[in-house]
């Protein structure tokens, strides 16, 4: 297994894996506009994971000059549990940190279980002093 950068010609191969592990938190900004921008914008940031040449997991990262985000953290379902996930996620906390941004945020759906499990078994304290409000240009009717 490798981690590597995430790059521009990955994208058909990543969407179609998030079909399978992240489809609920898919929206228009995974288009491949969208990720191709984010890519440009986060150079080097992104990872993913091959296995025999296939992509089998993936992290989205990046930073806004002052705060880390991770997004799109998903290792697909038959090799999870070997420790991929963290491997992917230290990789891409550590080109985050490289840049000289000492905090990475990661928004995780309350319900999904998985998630809370994975991030708090990676070594990350749950908070629940805050609330994310999102602002839309174009919120769906
Ligand atoms: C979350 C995810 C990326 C973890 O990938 P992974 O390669 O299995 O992660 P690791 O092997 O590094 O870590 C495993 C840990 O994650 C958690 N975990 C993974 N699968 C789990 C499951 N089915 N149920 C509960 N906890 C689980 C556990 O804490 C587990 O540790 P354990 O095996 O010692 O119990 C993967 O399960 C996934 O793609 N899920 C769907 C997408 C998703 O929900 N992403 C998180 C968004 S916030």
């Amino acid at each position: 297994m490798i981690i590597r950068e995430m790059k521009a010609e990955d994208y058909e191969e990543v969407y179609a894996m998030w079909q399978i592990t992240t489809k609920r938190a898919l929206s228009k900004a995974d288009s491949k506009e969208g990720i191709l921008k984010y890519l440009a914008r986060n150079p080097g940031m992104s990872q993913v994971a091959v296995i025999d040449g296939k992509i089998v997991g993936t992290v989205l990262a990046g930073h806004d000059g002052r705060r880390g985000f991770i997004h799109h953290m998903a290792v697909m379902p038959r090799y999870r549990r070997h420790g991929i996930g963290h491997k992917l996620a230290q990789t891409a906390i550590d080109k985050i940190q490289a840049d000289g941004i000492d905090k990475t945020h990661i928004f995780c759906y309350q319900n999904n279980e998985t998630g809370q499990s994975f991030w708090k078994n990676f070594g990350l304290k749950r908070r629940d002093d805050v609330f994310v409000y999102s602002y839309e240009t174009n919120p769906k009717e």
